[in-house]
Formats: structure tokens, C-alpha cells, sequence
């Protein structure tokens, strides 16, 4: 015998510890149907901490040139700057819609996400999803948004919270309308946060928040508010899908 048993047994469990950590990528899924277009479902727009996954998972549909739901057709997603997805790659389901969870990179800003179908004859089609990662102190704030202020300014109703925005005369801005809320400089965030709008010559129903919330919350606050505005409050940099 030239060859002693380590030779065969190491490679074997190096094999199988690197199948537990890394599952081998599955085989392409073969179609079973195509469709002419892919849409955004649900899951665009949420806001996690850097790495971490999105609270809700993204889903899209493809449909056909009449725009019906198409079952088994295929869906892929990508995205650059270290965003993963579970699974990136499958077919559509019965309804025709296809589900992944997404993880962010480890870079605080947006992310552009991309969910891809083929035609019969290999033509693309696509989606265009955006999310948004954030740091520590953001996430505090979008905590403290969700406790204190989103009631008044998302007028959104969700089956856990019903949107008081429409009862209020005066008008509170969603903190994503980046049109309005980059216009006012951090010092006059922090003083309408803090004195209310009363203190301001605004809206009295606008509450104050200076006894209620230290200073570094009320940063935190800022920060949210700068990091989900839609035009961005400061340009940053978008990490584009490479497909
Ligand atoms: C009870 C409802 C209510 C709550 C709760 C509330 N706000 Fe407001 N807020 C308003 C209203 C109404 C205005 C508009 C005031 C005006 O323009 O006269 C306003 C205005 C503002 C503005 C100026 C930009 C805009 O939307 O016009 C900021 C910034 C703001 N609020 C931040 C916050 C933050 C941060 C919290 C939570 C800590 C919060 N608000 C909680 C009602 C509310």
C-alpha cells in the first residue's frame, strides 16, 4: 500500500466541513416557463443595520406580456458591495412570485438590488430595488422614530399601528421626503425636536421632546432622518449591481 489512510480520510472531512459552512451552490433550476417581465412585489425601501438582514423579505413577480403571473419561470438577484441573498437563484412559485431574504453589506448607504428574468430566446428583463443600511446610531433612531414620532409622520397605517397623520391640520412631513426635510438645516432638526413646533411658530401639534429625549437620542434622531431622505441628503455613493 503507497498510500497511508490520512490521505484518503483528510481530504474527506476537509470535504465535508466545507459542505457544513458552505453549501455547494445548487444546479441552475431548469425553467419550466418564461414570462416578459419581472416587478417589485414587496421588501424595497427597509432600512437595517449594516450586515444585517432585512426585516421583511424581498419578493418580486414575473409576468407575461399580458401581465399574468407565470409560474416556474426563472428569477436571479444580485448586487455589489457584499449584499447576500437566500436563495439569489430559483424559479416562481404557483402565483408566479419568487422570495429572498436579503442580508446588507458592511458599508453604511444605499444598495441597489437587482432581480433578473430571462425570455425563451435568453432576453433580460429586470427590477431595480433599493434598501438602505445604516449605522449604529441610525438605528437608534429609527427605534426611537418608531416609538415616538412615525404615528404622526408616516401616514401609513400597519396592522400593528394606526397612522394618527391624517387627524392633524398641520402637515408632518414622512422624514423620507427628502425635498423638504434637507432643507432644514441639523440646528433647526434638533430645535423643532426639541422645543416642539409651538416654541417655532409651528404647528403646536408638533410635540417637544427636550425633557423626554437626551441630546444624543435626539442626534440619533437627526442622523435617521438624514440617512432614509429620499433625494439623499448627501450624495453618497450607490453600490450598483455588477450583472
Ligand atoms: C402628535 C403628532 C406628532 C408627533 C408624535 C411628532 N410630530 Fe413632528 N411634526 C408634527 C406636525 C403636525 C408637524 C408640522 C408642524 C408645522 O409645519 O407647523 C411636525 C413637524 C416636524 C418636523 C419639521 C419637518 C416637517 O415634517 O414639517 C420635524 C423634523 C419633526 N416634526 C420631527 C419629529 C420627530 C423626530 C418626532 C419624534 C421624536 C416627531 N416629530 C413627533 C406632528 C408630530
Amino acid at each position: 500500500m503507497n498510500r497511508t489512510w490520512w490521505a484518503w480520510v483528510i481530504p474527506m472531512m476537509a470535504g465535508v466541513g466545507a459542505c457544513a459552512r458552505h453549501p455547494a451552490t445548487p444546479l441552475e433550476p431548469q425553467p419550466k416557463a418564461f414570462g416578459a417581465e419581472v416587478i417589485l412585489v414587496s421588501g424595497d425601501k427597509q432600512v437595517a443595520g449594516v450586515g444585517a438582514q432585512l426585516d421583511q423579505p424581498v419578493v418580486v413577480q414575473v409576468n407575461d406580456s399580458k401581465g399574468s403571473a407565470v409560474a416556474g419561470a426563472p428569477v436571479r438577484f444580485a448586487a455589489a458591495g457584499g449584499v447576500a441573498f437566500q436563495p439569489d437563484r430559483g424559479l416562481t412559485g404557483s402565483d408566479g412570485q419568487f422570495t429572498t431574504n436579503v442580508s446588507l453589506g458592511g458599508m453604511a448607504g444605499p444598495y441597489q438590488i437587482v432581480a433578473a428574468t430571462t425570455d425563451s430566446s435568453g432576453k433580460r428583463a429586470e427590477v431595480r430595488i433599493e434598501e438602505i443600511a445604516v449605522g449604529y446610531q441610525e438605528r437608534l433612531g429609527q427605534q426611537l422614530n418608531a416609538i415616538h414620532c412615525i404615528r404622526c409622520h408616516d401616514p401609513e397605517s400597519t396592522p400593528e399601528r394606526v397612522s394618527n397623520h391624517d387627524n392633524l391640520s398641520a402637515q408632518a412631513h414622512a422624514f423620507t421626503e427628502g425635498a423638504v426635510l434637507n432643507a432644514i438645516s441639523d440646528a433647526n432638526l434638533i430645535a423643532i425636536i426639541s422645543h416642539g413646533g409651538a416654541a417655532l411658530n409651528k404647528s403646536p401639534e408638533m410635540p417637544p421632546y427636550g425633557n423626554r429625549l437626551t441630546k444624543s437620542e435626539i442626534d440619533a434622531l437627526v442622523a435617521y432622518i438624514r440617512a432614509v431622505s429620499d433625494p439623499p441628503y448627501r450624495p453618497q455613493g450607490v453600490f450598483y449591481a455588477t450583472n
